[in-house]
């Protein structure tokens, strides 16, 4: 697990997206993204976007995948996750919104969609880079605390904490819907790199507990100590509970110069 700890959030979406970009220049045009909701990515897609309109990154023939959607949201709610990735994502980065897929949350074909979004995965040749946020309880994608470490696409049922979070979002908390379809954990291990990114004082205990806590479905951002390429990027606010902070720092400022990245 690589950590790196930013001044900033801005330095955080830098960071982020200059590894999102190296890994997307290394394998090509055809380049599978994962990409995720919330707030910890934004600066990652301004970044990346700006790298796009500039013309040193191209993703127009990319594919994405999103982590998770809302169930029995329509998808041209403001809040549906179909949505938000198209305004954030889809848009900002110049992909073609014929390749970018988000898990299908409607009530009449739930049992199935978990099998049938791993199929388009699989069908895609597999995720190369996954960025993620985190929850404060620990969740990524939707996998709340105690779920399967080895979990596929399906449904679940969102934590309090994760409703009560996502209610500013919504008009009143009783608008966010209590189940969603979220990629597994087991699903996100199988991307071939992952990008965490956090920021802020509230995710500081859920970022110390993922990166030097032990592995528990409590904590299932943990479950990435067993993913072999993956980075966790915060700002010193997220950074502040890592009893290894100074190592972390000493490892990047020691490293040879053909594992730098150009940030
Ligand atoms: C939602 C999403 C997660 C995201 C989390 C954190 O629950 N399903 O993918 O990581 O929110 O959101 P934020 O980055 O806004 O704190």
């Amino acid at each position: 697990m690589e950590v790196i700890i930013c001044q900033d959030e801005e330095a955080v979406g830098a960071y982020g997206a200059a590894k999102v970009a190296q890994i997307a220049r290394a394998v090509g045009p055809s380049v599978v993204i994962g990409v995720a909701t919330g707030s910890s990515p934004l600066s990652t897609y301004a970044n990346l976007a700006a790298m796009v309109h500039d013309g040193t990154l191209d993703l127009s023939d990319a594919t994405a995948f999103a982590l998770d959607e809302y169930v029995g949201l329509p998808i041209d709610h403001p809040q549906s996750y179909h949505a938000t990735i198209h305004r954030t994502v889809t848009e900002q980065l110049g992909l073609d919104p014929a390749r970018v897929h988000v898990p299908d949350g409607s009530l009449e074909n739930l049992q199935t969609a978990g099998e049938r979004y791993e199929a388009a995965i699989k069908a895609a040749g597999g995720v190369d880079v996954q960025i993620l946020g985190i929850g404060a309880n620990g969740h990524v994608g939707f996998n709340e605390p105690t779920s399967s470490l080895s979990s596929r696409t399906r449904m679940k049922t969102l934590a309090p904490r994760t409703r009560a979070d996502n209610a500013r979002y919504f008009d009143s908390i009783d608008d966010v819907p209590i189940h969603c379809v979220t990629q597994g954990l087991g699903t996100i291990l199988d991307a071939r790199h992952v990008v965490l990114v956090a920021t802020g004082a509230q995710k500081a205990n859920a970022i110390a507990a993922i990166v030097e806590g032990p592995v528990s479905s409590m904590f299932p951002g943990s479950v990435l100590q067993l993913h072999q390429y993956a980075t966790i990027v915060v700002d010193e606010p997220a950074a502040e509970l890592l009893t290894m902070g100074a190592y972390y720092k000493h490892v990047n400022d020691n490293l040879p110069a053909w594992q730098r990245l150009d940030v």
